[in-house]
């Protein structure tokens, strides 16, 4: 008897998504006083305001999603490069504690390498991944930007390495996304306001569909 494999549809793909997003409404958005679901809400918002196309749209409300990837496709990320026989101590190994602590390993990593397993698109991905990346510059830039980041920013800024060296600065400069990298994460910080309202979760649906449809795996 052989056994059939069906890949996940596009549907199916989306519901996981917007699940992890609609549970995300019970978690604190660390350090302020909004949900993690209206923290992203707010940022799509904000990306749809400055008419960002449907890709910057899609990684604004998704690129803090590595913050509640579930813990089996963690898993599942970690072991998918190893052989069977590394996978058996996997919990032993330092990078799978690393992975249950995604503040130690990257939320922005964890949330970029979920969504490429998807099908989301390479803008998408790098989108969502560099918004830490984004921080580190903006700190090295604008020492206002620094001295306006909430303290919990601030703390996490030590560990994801600090303010960028000049030599950095050059190099980000030069990146062909650098300026929407950096939109994203000017949206991502605007995106604290207690009792704005938004469009909803399910408005974003069809364009998640298309995207997903334009980037067949
Ligand atoms: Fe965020």
């Amino acid at each position: 008897m052989s056994l059939k494999t069906h890949a996940p549809s596009t549907k199916s793909k989306i519901d996981a998504v917007f699940q992890l997003l609609k549970n995300s409404s019970k978690q604190g958005y660390i350090g302020e006083s909004i949900s993690q679901l209206e923290h992203a809400l707010q940022a799509a918002f904000y990306a749809t305001q400055e008419d960002a196309d449907e890709e910057t749209v899609l990684a604004a409300l998704l690129h803090d999603i590595g913050q509640f990837c579930p813990a089996k496709e963690i898993h599942r990320m970690l072991v998918e490069d190893l052989n069977d026989a590394d996978a058996v101590d996997l919990p032993s190994r330092p990078n799978y504690k690393d992975a249950k602590n995604v503040g130690v390993m990257g939320h922005e990593r964890l949330g970029a390498e979920y969504l490429r397993k998807l099908g989301f698109s390479p803008k998408v991905c790098e989108l969502v991944e560099s918004h830490v990346v984004a921080k580190r510059y903006l700190t090295a830039v604008d020492p206002d930007y620094l001295e306006r980041l909430s303290n919990a920013s601030k703390l996490s800024l030590k560990f994801q390495g600090g303010p960028f060296s000049p030599e950095n600065v050059a190099i980000f400069e030069k990146d062909p996304l650098f300026k929407r990298k950096v939109q994203l994460r000017k949206w991502d910080d605007a995106s604290k306001v207690v009792g704005m309202n938004t469009p909803g979760l399910e408005s974003y649906r069809e364009m998640a569909t298309r995207h997903l449809a334009k980037n067949p795996q």
